[in-house]
Order: C-alpha cells, then sequence, then structure tokens
C-alpha cells in the first residue's frame, strides 16, 4: 500500500465496533494497518470481532467493554486499550441506537429522547474528552464521528435521533475549531440508509422497505457499511490534516436531491449491491 493511503504505527480506537458501521470501519483502519480497538457495551461481540480483525489483517487489536454514556466505564476502557495497543491516535464515534419507538412529539417520551442524547452526543463527548488530553500532547489526532441524514433533513416521529445528530454536527465544528491548532482534525459522516445487521433485520421484518428508500436516494441503492468505513479511514489519515469542521454526506445524493417527484430513471435491484460487494472483496472486504 502506497504509504500515502496507510495508517501503519497508528493506533484506532472504535466505539460501538462490534458490528455494523463501526466494524466495517474498524477494519478498514486495521487493512490500512492501524492496530485497533474496539469499545463496545456487548463484551463478546467485540472480543470475537476484535479476534477477526486480527486474524484476517494481522494487526495488534484489543477489545473493552464499556456503555459510552459511563464516564468512569469509558475513562477505564480507553485506558485499557491504551494500555495494551498505546495512545490512541484515532477515536471513531460509532456507537449508536434506531430510534425505539416512532412517535410524534406529544407523545414522545421524553426519556427517550434524553436516551438519545446522551449515548450519540454524551458518548461522543466522553470518549473525546478521555482522549483529547493525549492527542493535544502528542500534536496529532483524529477524531470521527457519526451524524445522519437526520443531522440535516426534517422526518416526521424521530425528534430525538435528530436532535442528537444535529448536535453532533455542531459538536463536531466547535471542537475541531477548539483543537485545530493542536494538530487534531475532527470531522463527522452522515451516512444515508445503509444496510447494516441492524437494518437488514428491520428489512427482514417488514419494518423497513429496501426500494423505497432506494428510490430517494438519487444512487438508486441502499450504502454498505464498507462504503462508510472507507470514508472514515480516509479521514483518519495523516494526509487528510487540512479537513477539519466538515460535516461529509455518504447518502448516495439522499440529502441533495431537489425534488424526488422528478423522474430519473429506475431503480437498481438490491442484487446491484453485490457489484459493490465485489469492489470490497468477493463478500465484502470487510464484511464478517
Ligand atoms: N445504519 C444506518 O443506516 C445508519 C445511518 C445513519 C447513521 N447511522 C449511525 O451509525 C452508527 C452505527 O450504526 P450501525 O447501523 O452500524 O449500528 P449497529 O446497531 O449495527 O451497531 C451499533 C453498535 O454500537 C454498540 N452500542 C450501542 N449503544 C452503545 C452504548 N451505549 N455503549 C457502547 N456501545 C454501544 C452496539 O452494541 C453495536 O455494536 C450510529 O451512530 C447510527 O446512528 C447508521
Amino acid at each position: 500500500m502506497n504509504s500515502i493511503e496507510s495508517l501503519k504505527g497508528l493506533v484506532c480506537l472504535v466505539t460501538g465496533g462490534a458490528q455494523g458501521i463501526g466494524f466495517a470501519t474498524a477494519s478498514e483502519c486495521a487493512r490500512r494497518g492501524a492496530a485497533v480497538a474496539l469499545l463496545d457495551r456487548h463484551d463478546d461481540e467485540a472480543r470475537a470481532a476484535a479476534a477477526r480483525i486480527a486474524t484476517r489483517f494481522g494487526v495488534p487489536t484489543a477489545s473493552a467493554m464499556a456503555d459510552v454514556v459511563d464516564q468512569n466505564a469509558v475513562d477505564t476502557a480507553i485506558a485499557e486499550c491504551g494500555t495494551r495497543l498505546g495512545a490512541i491516535d484515532i477515536l471513531v464515534n460509532c456507537a449508536g441506537i434506531m430510534t425505539p419507538r416512532l412517535a410524534p412529539v406529544s407523545e414522545m417520551a421524553i426519556a427517550d429522547v434524553e436516551q438519545m442524547f446522551s449515548v450519540h452526543v454524551g458518548g461522543a463527548y466522553l470518549c473525546a474528552k478521555a482522549v483529547l488530553p493525549g492527542m493535544i500532547d502528542r500534536r496529532f489526532g483524529r477524531i470521527i464521528n457519526i451524524s445522519s441524514v437526520l443531522g440535516t433533513l426534517g422526518l416526521p416521529f424521530r425528534s430525538g435521533y435528530a436532535i442528537a445528530k444535529s448536535a453532533i454536527n455542531g459538536f463536531t465544528r466547535s471542537l475541531a475549531v477548539e483543537v485545530a491548532r493542536s494538530g487534531v482534525t475532527v470531522n463527522a459522516v452522515a451516512p444515508g440508509y445503509i444496510l447494516t445487521e441492524t437494518l437488514q433485520a428491520r428489512l427482514d421484518a417488514g419494518m423497513l422497505d429496501y426500494a423505497t428508500y432506494a428510490e430517494r436516494a438519487p444512487a438508486g441503492r441502499w450504502g454498505l457499511a464498507e462504503e462508510v468505513g472507507h470514508l472514515i479511514a480516509f479521514l483518519a489519515l495523516p494526509a487528510s490534516g487540512f479537513i477539519t469542521g466538515a460535516v461529509i454526506a455518504v447518502d448516495g445524493g439522499y440529502t441533495i436531491r431537489g425534488d424526488p417527484g422528478e423522474a430519473i430513471g429506475p431503480v437498481a435491484p438490491a442484487s446491484a449491491l453485490d457489484a459493490v460487494r465485489e469492489l470490497f472483496g468477493r463478500h465484502g472486504r470487510t464484511a464478517s
């Protein structure tokens, strides 16, 4: 691999790394040579995922259990990973949950809104707080937060998720300016509909319809976790140091489509995703 594309010598910590976008990101960072630590509330799954990455990519890995809303657990887990792999150079805040119950604001439980906020925003905040002093001391760091199209667009009945993802965008910009002169960049990626295990289960249960959201995206399909991981790993590179404070969509054009009623041609069948999987290796370069 060209050295400008390599993460060799760097340590990357991914929260929510046991599966989905977090696992795909950790795998892509490992493919580029980084040592990777997975922090997740599911201990066994995180340990198994770290072992798979170590076997596949031959890099040092670690895993630690923590709920990202718990400051003591986060501090302990990050310190543990640092002891095993070295100081954290790259933090990817990927731990997240879906809206538990869709509801209008008049019926939404404030506890659901607070939970959304504390996992997505509080979690990213606590993890950033834990790694920043070391990054600032060493004058290098990369923090990548996960936003969503819901950070920009209005959709009904998901107010807690929209509040959390909009706040992630604001946190990203504020922190980016705060630490820019310490060699630390802070960016967010904003995925559209990504075919993770969690959303595949919702498709299988008939809670979501693949074609509806494929039609809304100009690309005419959903995305793969590997495609998000590819963007995150790019932002993590030392050579990406002039990109900071950005919220970058990885959504097949979902958020830039002016008029969804304007015909732009037929949607590809879900099987068209196989060609994208092929790009990342026969079954997804980083798939489990
Ligand atoms: N999948 C999509 O289409 C999509 C679209 C936009 C944004 N996102 C965002 O991407 C991120 C990852 O989503 P995903 O689809 O890969 O989810 P996922 O459900 O596949 O994985 C989430 C991981 O986070 C972990 N996690 C959840 N809450 C945690 C907590 N409190 N502490 C520690 N770990 C926790 C889970 O155990 C799991 O391993 C989330 O922030 C989500 O909002 C996803």
